[in-house]
Protein backbone atom coordinates (compact mmCIF):
# COMPACT_ATOMS: atom_id res chain seq x y z
CA UNK A 1 0.00 0.00 0.00
CA UNK A 2 2.77 2.67 0.89
CA UNK A 3 4.32 1.69 -2.08
CA UNK A 4 1.34 3.09 -4.12
CA UNK A 5 1.26 5.91 -2.52
CA UNK A 6 5.03 6.59 -3.26
CA UNK A 7 4.10 6.05 -6.90
CA UNK A 8 1.28 7.88 -6.96
CA UNK A 9 2.90 11.25 -4.79
CA UNK A 10 5.43 10.71 -7.62
CA UNK A 11 3.42 10.80 -10.04
CA UNK A 12 1.98 14.35 -9.15
CA UNK A 13 5.13 15.58 -8.38
CA UNK A 14 6.60 14.83 -11.94
CA UNK A 15 3.37 16.61 -13.39
CA UNK A 16 3.84 19.38 -11.45
CA UNK A 17 7.43 19.70 -12.98
CA UNK A 18 6.20 19.20 -16.62
CA UNK A 19 3.69 22.06 -16.05
CA UNK A 20 5.44 24.62 -14.02
CA UNK A 21 7.95 23.87 -17.45
CA UNK A 22 5.48 24.33 -19.93
CA UNK A 23 4.35 27.64 -17.90
CA UNK A 24 7.66 28.96 -18.60
CA UNK A 25 7.97 27.75 -22.33
CA UNK A 26 4.47 29.61 -22.93
CA UNK A 27 5.59 32.80 -21.05
CA UNK A 28 8.54 33.08 -22.99
CA UNK A 29 7.46 32.00 -26.42
CA UNK A 30 4.26 34.29 -26.19
CA UNK A 31 5.83 37.18 -24.65
CA UNK A 32 9.45 36.84 -25.87
CA UNK A 33 11.08 37.40 -22.10
CA UNK A 34 13.93 35.49 -20.92
CA UNK A 35 12.82 34.12 -17.44
CA UNK A 36 16.18 32.67 -16.70
CA UNK A 37 17.46 36.13 -16.25
CA UNK A 38 14.69 36.62 -13.33
CA UNK A 39 16.61 33.80 -11.67
CA UNK A 40 13.06 32.04 -11.60
CA UNK A 41 13.17 29.44 -9.03
CA UNK A 42 9.14 28.65 -7.79
CA UNK A 43 6.05 31.03 -8.05
CA UNK A 44 6.48 33.80 -5.60
CA UNK A 45 9.86 33.65 -4.61
CA UNK A 46 11.32 35.89 -7.02
CA UNK A 47 10.37 39.16 -4.48
CA UNK A 48 11.68 39.12 -0.77
CA UNK A 49 8.87 39.39 1.27
CA UNK A 50 9.53 42.04 4.42
CA UNK A 51 7.61 42.43 7.72
CA UNK A 52 4.89 44.58 8.00
CA UNK A 53 4.12 45.68 11.85
CA UNK A 54 1.06 43.23 11.95
CA UNK A 55 3.28 40.15 11.03
CA UNK A 56 2.02 40.68 7.66
CA UNK A 57 4.39 39.88 5.13
CA UNK A 58 4.72 42.39 2.07
CA UNK A 59 6.53 41.56 -1.02
CA UNK A 60 9.11 43.94 -1.63
CA UNK A 61 8.59 45.35 -5.22
CA UNK A 62 4.79 45.95 -6.19
CA UNK A 63 3.20 46.48 -9.28
CA UNK A 64 2.01 49.39 -10.14
CA UNK A 65 -1.63 49.89 -12.12
CA UNK A 66 -2.17 54.10 -12.07
CA UNK A 67 -3.44 54.83 -15.46
CA UNK A 68 -4.22 51.46 -16.38
CA UNK A 69 -8.02 52.21 -17.34
CA UNK A 70 -7.90 49.97 -20.09
CA UNK A 71 -10.57 46.95 -18.64
CA UNK A 72 -8.20 44.59 -21.37
CA UNK A 73 -4.82 45.94 -20.89
CA UNK A 74 -5.29 46.57 -16.99
CA UNK A 75 -5.87 42.36 -17.23
CA UNK A 76 -3.25 41.22 -19.08
CA UNK A 77 -0.69 43.58 -17.65
CA UNK A 78 -1.71 42.19 -13.93
CA UNK A 79 -2.39 38.44 -15.31
CA UNK A 80 1.50 38.90 -17.17
CA UNK A 81 3.16 40.35 -14.14
CA UNK A 82 1.43 37.65 -11.42
CA UNK A 83 2.68 35.13 -14.53
CA UNK A 84 6.30 36.51 -13.91
CA UNK A 85 6.41 36.37 -10.24
CA UNK A 86 5.12 39.60 -8.64
CA UNK A 87 3.03 38.84 -6.03
CA UNK A 88 1.78 42.35 -4.89
CA UNK A 89 -0.62 44.64 -6.58
CA UNK A 90 -1.35 48.54 -6.09
CA UNK A 91 -4.66 49.67 -7.22
CA UNK A 92 -7.16 51.93 -5.70
CA UNK A 93 -10.82 52.79 -5.95
CA UNK A 94 -9.98 55.65 -8.58
CA UNK A 95 -8.21 53.89 -10.79
CA UNK A 96 -10.66 52.22 -12.02
CA UNK A 97 -9.62 49.07 -12.54
CA UNK A 98 -10.39 46.68 -9.64
CA UNK A 99 -12.62 44.89 -11.29
CA UNK A 100 -9.94 43.75 -14.16
CA UNK A 101 -7.76 43.09 -11.36
CA UNK A 102 -10.10 41.01 -9.62
CA UNK A 103 -10.57 38.95 -13.36
CA UNK A 104 -6.62 38.78 -13.48
CA UNK A 105 -6.07 37.26 -10.06
CA UNK A 106 -8.88 34.92 -11.11
CA UNK A 107 -7.39 34.06 -14.41
CA UNK A 108 -3.49 33.46 -12.84
CA UNK A 109 -4.92 30.62 -10.66
CA UNK A 110 -2.56 31.56 -7.88
CA UNK A 111 -4.01 31.20 -4.86
CA UNK A 112 -5.19 34.38 -3.36
CA UNK A 113 -2.98 33.39 -0.05
CA UNK A 114 -0.20 33.81 -1.83
CA UNK A 115 -0.93 37.58 -3.63
CA UNK A 116 -0.50 41.05 -1.54
CA UNK A 117 -3.49 43.07 -2.70
CA UNK A 118 -3.74 46.97 -1.92
CA UNK A 119 -6.58 48.86 -2.69
CA UNK A 120 -7.09 52.85 -1.33
CA UNK A 121 -10.21 54.64 -0.22
CA UNK A 122 -11.22 57.38 -2.76
CA UNK A 123 -11.48 60.93 -1.64
CA UNK A 124 -15.05 60.60 -2.61
CA UNK A 125 -16.03 58.57 1.16
CA UNK A 126 -15.39 59.85 3.94
CA UNK A 127 -16.59 58.60 7.46
CA UNK A 128 -17.72 55.88 9.19
CA UNK A 129 -21.04 54.23 7.07
CA UNK A 130 -19.54 55.75 3.68
CA UNK A 131 -16.02 53.85 4.25
CA UNK A 132 -17.36 50.29 4.72
CA UNK A 133 -20.28 50.98 1.76
CA UNK A 134 -17.10 51.71 -0.52
CA UNK A 135 -14.78 49.34 1.03
CA UNK A 136 -17.47 46.45 -0.11
CA UNK A 137 -18.22 47.63 -3.19
CA UNK A 138 -14.04 47.36 -3.92
CA UNK A 139 -14.02 43.61 -2.44
CA UNK A 140 -17.18 42.71 -4.71
CA UNK A 141 -14.90 44.31 -7.57
CA UNK A 142 -11.82 42.99 -6.46
CA UNK A 143 -13.65 39.73 -6.67
CA UNK A 144 -12.13 38.72 -2.92
CA UNK A 145 -13.13 38.92 0.75
CA UNK A 146 -10.26 40.78 2.18
CA UNK A 147 -7.31 43.13 1.31
CA UNK A 148 -4.35 42.83 2.86
CA UNK A 149 -4.08 46.42 2.82
CA UNK A 150 -6.24 49.62 2.54
CA UNK A 151 -4.98 53.18 2.19
CA UNK A 152 -6.46 56.37 3.15
CA UNK A 153 -5.29 57.81 -0.53
CA UNK A 154 -5.30 61.45 0.34
CA UNK A 155 -5.56 63.04 3.86
CA UNK A 156 -7.13 65.92 3.06
CA UNK A 157 -9.50 65.84 -0.03
CA UNK A 158 -10.78 69.23 -1.72
CA UNK A 159 -14.50 68.68 -0.78
CA UNK A 160 -13.60 67.66 2.80
CA UNK A 161 -10.88 70.00 3.63
CA UNK A 162 -12.41 72.52 6.33
CA UNK A 163 -12.82 69.52 8.72
CA UNK A 164 -10.69 66.66 7.38
CA UNK A 165 -9.04 65.88 10.76
CA UNK A 166 -12.09 64.40 11.98
CA UNK A 167 -13.25 62.86 8.92
CA UNK A 168 -10.19 60.74 8.70
CA UNK A 169 -10.09 59.47 12.42
CA UNK A 170 -13.77 58.82 11.58
CA UNK A 171 -12.69 57.13 8.35
CA UNK A 172 -9.54 55.08 9.92
CA UNK A 173 -12.00 53.61 13.16
CA UNK A 174 -14.20 52.54 10.79
CA UNK A 175 -11.28 50.09 8.87
CA UNK A 176 -9.65 49.41 12.24
CA UNK A 177 -13.63 48.03 12.36
CA UNK A 178 -13.03 46.09 9.66
CA UNK A 179 -9.47 45.01 10.29
CA UNK A 180 -10.52 43.35 13.66
CA UNK A 181 -12.77 41.29 10.97
CA UNK A 182 -10.27 39.88 9.25
CA UNK A 183 -11.23 42.10 5.99
CA UNK A 184 -8.44 44.12 6.15
CA UNK A 185 -4.72 42.77 7.15
CA UNK A 186 -2.39 46.16 7.77
CA UNK A 187 -3.87 49.63 7.71
CA UNK A 188 -2.29 52.54 5.91
CA UNK A 189 -2.37 55.58 4.72
CA UNK A 190 -1.09 57.85 1.78
CA UNK A 191 -0.19 61.11 0.50
CA UNK A 192 -0.06 61.66 4.56
CA UNK A 193 2.89 64.11 5.92
CA UNK A 194 3.98 63.92 9.31
CA UNK A 195 0.88 66.76 10.92
CA UNK A 196 -1.62 64.57 9.31
CA UNK A 197 -0.13 61.06 10.86
CA UNK A 198 0.19 63.07 14.20
CA UNK A 199 -3.68 63.99 13.94
CA UNK A 200 -4.79 60.86 13.23
CA UNK A 201 -5.62 58.88 16.48
CA UNK A 202 -5.26 55.21 15.95
CA UNK A 203 -6.04 52.02 18.00
CA UNK A 204 -3.93 50.14 15.34
CA UNK A 205 -1.42 51.93 14.41
CA UNK A 206 -0.43 53.21 10.57
CA UNK A 207 1.80 50.27 9.19
CA UNK A 208 2.56 52.29 5.50
CA UNK A 209 2.55 55.50 4.12
CA UNK A 210 2.67 55.39 0.50
CA UNK A 211 4.50 58.73 -0.68
CA UNK A 212 5.97 59.89 -4.33
CA UNK A 213 9.75 58.33 -3.87
CA UNK A 214 12.22 58.93 -6.67
CA UNK A 215 15.75 60.56 -7.23
CA UNK A 216 14.24 63.94 -7.88
CA UNK A 217 11.57 64.01 -5.18
CA UNK A 218 12.79 62.83 -1.52
CA UNK A 219 10.81 63.84 1.45
CA UNK A 220 13.87 62.42 4.16
CA UNK A 221 11.54 64.16 6.49
CA UNK A 222 8.20 62.34 6.72
CA UNK A 223 9.93 59.06 5.57
CA UNK A 224 12.71 59.67 8.67
CA UNK A 225 9.47 59.89 10.98
CA UNK A 226 7.59 56.65 9.40
CA UNK A 227 10.70 54.69 9.92
CA UNK A 228 10.82 55.57 13.25
CA UNK A 229 7.60 54.96 14.04
CA UNK A 230 7.90 51.50 12.68
CA UNK A 231 5.42 52.77 9.43
CA UNK A 232 7.25 51.05 6.08
CA UNK A 233 7.12 53.81 3.33
CA UNK A 234 5.58 52.45 -0.53
CA UNK A 235 7.20 54.26 -3.30
CA UNK A 236 4.67 55.94 -5.86
CA UNK A 237 5.93 57.15 -9.16
CA UNK A 238 9.50 55.16 -8.19
CA UNK A 239 10.44 56.11 -11.75
CA UNK A 240 9.61 59.45 -11.66
CA UNK A 241 6.54 58.68 -14.16
CA UNK A 242 9.13 57.75 -16.47
CA UNK A 243 10.03 61.58 -16.78
CA UNK A 244 13.75 61.30 -14.70
CA UNK A 245 14.95 58.25 -16.80
CA UNK A 246 16.91 59.95 -19.08
CA UNK A 247 18.66 62.08 -16.65
CA UNK A 248 22.75 61.96 -17.58
CA UNK A 249 23.59 61.11 -13.75
CA UNK A 250 21.03 58.22 -13.74
CA UNK A 251 22.18 56.97 -17.59
CA UNK A 252 25.76 57.58 -15.98
CA UNK A 253 25.02 55.08 -13.35
CA UNK A 254 23.15 52.79 -15.28
CA UNK A 255 25.98 52.29 -17.83
CA UNK A 256 28.11 51.36 -14.97
CA UNK A 257 26.14 48.80 -13.67
CA UNK A 258 25.06 47.20 -16.70
CA UNK A 259 21.52 48.12 -16.24
CA UNK A 260 18.42 50.39 -17.39
CA UNK A 261 17.71 54.06 -15.66
CA UNK A 262 14.78 52.33 -14.39
CA UNK A 263 16.20 49.84 -12.74
CA UNK A 264 18.57 51.83 -11.00
CA UNK A 265 15.62 53.97 -9.67
CA UNK A 266 14.27 50.82 -8.71
CA UNK A 267 17.14 49.63 -6.80
CA UNK A 268 17.49 52.87 -5.34
CA UNK A 269 14.00 52.52 -3.43
CA UNK A 270 14.48 49.14 -2.41
CA UNK A 271 18.64 50.06 -0.96
CA UNK A 272 16.49 52.93 1.70
CA UNK A 273 14.54 50.36 2.92
CA UNK A 274 11.52 51.97 0.59
CA UNK A 275 9.06 49.27 -1.60
CA UNK A 276 9.00 50.50 -5.18
CA UNK A 277 5.54 50.46 -6.89
CA UNK A 278 6.88 50.75 -10.94
CA UNK A 279 3.79 50.45 -12.89
CA UNK A 280 4.25 49.55 -16.62
CA UNK A 281 2.39 48.13 -19.65
CA UNK A 282 5.12 47.24 -21.15
CA UNK A 283 6.06 43.34 -21.46
CA UNK A 284 9.47 43.91 -21.94
CA UNK A 285 9.72 46.96 -19.18
CA UNK A 286 7.31 44.81 -16.27
CA UNK A 287 10.12 42.24 -16.45
CA UNK A 288 13.19 44.40 -16.41
CA UNK A 289 11.88 46.57 -13.15
CA UNK A 290 11.30 43.14 -11.31
CA UNK A 291 15.21 42.01 -12.62
CA UNK A 292 16.94 43.68 -10.32
CA UNK A 293 18.06 41.21 -7.41
CA UNK A 294 21.49 40.46 -9.22
CA UNK A 295 23.16 44.27 -8.17
CA UNK A 296 23.77 46.42 -5.36
CA UNK A 297 24.42 50.30 -5.67
CA UNK A 298 27.42 51.45 -3.90
CA UNK A 299 26.99 53.55 -0.46
CA UNK A 300 28.58 56.63 -3.29
CA UNK A 301 26.57 56.02 -5.70
CA UNK A 302 23.42 56.19 -3.17
CA UNK A 303 24.99 59.80 -1.62
CA UNK A 304 24.96 60.75 -5.56
CA UNK A 305 21.48 60.09 -5.90
CA UNK A 306 20.43 61.50 -3.07
CA UNK A 307 22.20 64.68 -4.34
CA UNK A 308 19.57 64.52 -7.31
CA UNK A 309 16.78 65.86 -4.92
CA UNK A 310 15.33 68.87 -5.85
CA UNK A 311 13.13 71.67 -4.44
CA UNK A 312 10.49 71.65 -7.74
CA UNK A 313 11.49 67.60 -7.86
CA UNK A 314 7.51 66.60 -7.29
CA UNK A 315 5.23 65.67 -9.93
CA UNK A 316 2.43 65.04 -8.05
CA UNK A 317 -0.12 66.74 -6.08
CA UNK A 318 0.73 68.62 -3.10
CA UNK A 319 -1.21 66.48 0.15
CA UNK A 320 -2.85 69.86 1.70
CA UNK A 321 -3.55 71.58 -1.46
CA UNK A 322 -4.51 68.96 -4.10
CA UNK A 323 -6.78 70.25 -6.19
CA UNK A 324 -9.58 67.31 -5.96
N1 LIG B 1 -0.98 56.90 -3.66
C1 LIG B 1 -0.96 57.75 -4.66
O1 LIG B 1 -1.44 58.89 -4.57
C2 LIG B 1 -0.30 57.34 -5.94
C3 LIG B 1 0.01 58.30 -6.90
C4 LIG B 1 0.66 57.88 -8.07
C5 LIG B 1 0.95 56.54 -8.24
N2 LIG B 1 0.60 55.61 -7.29
C6 LIG B 1 0.92 54.17 -7.45
O2 LIG B 1 2.29 54.02 -7.78
C7 LIG B 1 2.40 53.38 -9.06
C8 LIG B 1 3.63 53.85 -9.82
O3 LIG B 1 3.62 55.25 -10.02
P1 LIG B 1 3.31 55.92 -11.44
O4 LIG B 1 2.42 55.06 -12.22
O5 LIG B 1 2.88 57.31 -11.13
O6 LIG B 1 4.72 56.07 -12.13
P2 LIG B 1 6.08 55.22 -12.36
O7 LIG B 1 5.89 53.80 -11.98
O8 LIG B 1 7.15 55.99 -11.72
O9 LIG B 1 6.27 55.35 -13.92
C9 LIG B 1 5.39 54.79 -14.85
C10 LIG B 1 5.82 55.27 -16.23
O10 LIG B 1 7.15 54.81 -16.50
C11 LIG B 1 7.15 54.01 -17.68
N3 LIG B 1 8.04 52.85 -17.42
C12 LIG B 1 7.80 51.81 -16.63
N4 LIG B 1 8.85 50.97 -16.60
C13 LIG B 1 9.77 51.51 -17.43
C14 LIG B 1 11.05 51.07 -17.85
N5 LIG B 1 11.61 49.96 -17.39
N6 LIG B 1 11.72 51.85 -18.73
C15 LIG B 1 11.18 53.02 -19.20
N7 LIG B 1 9.96 53.46 -18.85
C16 LIG B 1 9.26 52.71 -17.96
C17 LIG B 1 5.71 53.56 -17.88
O11 LIG B 1 5.44 53.40 -19.25
P3 LIG B 1 4.61 52.14 -19.84
O12 LIG B 1 3.51 51.84 -18.87
O13 LIG B 1 4.14 52.66 -21.13
O14 LIG B 1 5.57 51.00 -19.95
C18 LIG B 1 4.95 54.76 -17.33
O15 LIG B 1 4.86 55.77 -18.30
C19 LIG B 1 1.08 53.73 -9.74
O16 LIG B 1 0.82 52.96 -10.86
C20 LIG B 1 0.13 53.53 -8.58
O17 LIG B 1 -0.12 52.17 -8.34
C21 LIG B 1 -0.01 56.00 -6.14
Amino acid sequence: MSKILRYIERYIFFCLLIQKVIDIMIIEMYYNVDMTSLQYKKRGEIVKQIKLRENVFIPEIGFGTWKLEDQELAKNSVLFALQLGYRHIDTAMSYGNEEAIGQAIKESGIPRSEIFLTTKLSNDFRGRDATFRAFEQSLQRLQTDYVDLFLIHWPSPKKYRDHYKELNNETYKAMEELYFLGKIKALGVSNFLIHHLEELSTQVPVSVNQIEFHPYFTDWETIEYCQKHNMTIEAYSPLGRGQILKDPVIIKMAEKYQKSTAQICIKYALQNNIVPLPKSQTTKRIQENLNVFDFEISEEDIQILKSLNKDDGKIGSHPDYADF
